[in-house]
């Protein structure tokens, strides 16, 4: 479980996150929506502290962080806390899919070579790149660097995955093989996730509970069926309505 409460962050004087309040349950699949600019990848790369957050407390389990005080342990321990899907895949151009996987687990997380080559392979089988192992990230498909963006999230280990607008630059007939990549994830074992996204199908699939975020702040959160409804909130009916003209 991670408790996050009252999270602030700002770029420069522009404040961005006003004070976000919840509560990450272990096997949350969590989908947070919100208008463009609301801070919805501010918010997840604070959590996995990729920008600073200038306020506010992060606890989970043996760890409990406040972020105006933060020390460079607690960055490192945040950091295993969570691993982020970019937006766009930041994968390492020059090395392999084999290699991208590989890396999170020997460079990082000291794994002995031969249990995470072993892991590698198991990871490739589950993201269905077992026959472009070899390849080089250039080589593949947009679908497919998605692909290796996760089995690399996979390889870090950490018991939180977070998506930003994991489907926005996949040609719209690879969704639904990312969502059913995605469920088969979550069938295999218990996966804590929080997914950033604009379609409709994809969050009524995958998530238990959905945030909306507006103006830095959580406006609304619930089940799916309470934010689907509009929940009698003006701000929530418009968004929707305009979500659903986009979809
Ligand atoms: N690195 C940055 N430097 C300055 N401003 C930023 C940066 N990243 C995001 N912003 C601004 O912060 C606000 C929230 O951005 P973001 O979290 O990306 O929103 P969302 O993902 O909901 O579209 C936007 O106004 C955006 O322009
Ligand atoms: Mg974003």
């Amino acid at each position: 479980m991670i408790e996050i409460k009252n999270l602030h962050c700002q770029y420069g004087d522009h404040k961005v996150l006003k004070g976000i309040n919840t509560t990450i349950k272990k096997g949350d699949k969590i989908a947070i929506i919100g208008p463009s600019g609301s801070g919805k990848s501010t918010f997840l790369k604070s959590l996995n502290y990729l920008v600073e957050p200038t306020m506010g407390t992060f606890e989970s389990e043996n760890l409990k962080v406040d972020f105006e005080s933060i020390s460079p342990s607690e960055i490192q321990k945040i950091r295993m806390k969570s691993a982020m899907v970019f937006q766009q895949h930041e994968l390492f151009l020059n090395k392999t899919v084999f290699e991208n996987i590989l890396l999170p687990m020997t460079v990082v997380q000291n794994i002995p070579m031969d249990k995470a080559m072993k892991e590698a392979h198991e990871i490739l089988e589950k993201v269905g790149l077992v026959d472009k192992k070899d390849k080089y990230p250039l080589m593949l498909s947009g679908g497919e660097q998605q692909r290796v963006g996760i089995g690399r999230a996979l390889a870090v280990h950490a018991p939180l995955l977070l998506l930003d607008e994991p489907t926005s630059s996949l040609d719209p007939e690879l969704v639904g093989g990312l969502l059913s990549l995605i469920q088969s994830l979550n069938e295999q074992e218990e996966r804590t996730m929080i997914l950033v996204s604009h379609s409709l199908n994809f969050v009524k699939e995958i998530a238990n509970r959905i945030i909306f975020l507006y103006e830095g702040e959580i406006l609304l959160e619930g089940s799916r069926d309470y934010i689907f409804s509009g929940a009698s909130n003006p701000i929530l009916e418009k968004f929707l309505y305009n979500l659903k003209l986009a979809n």
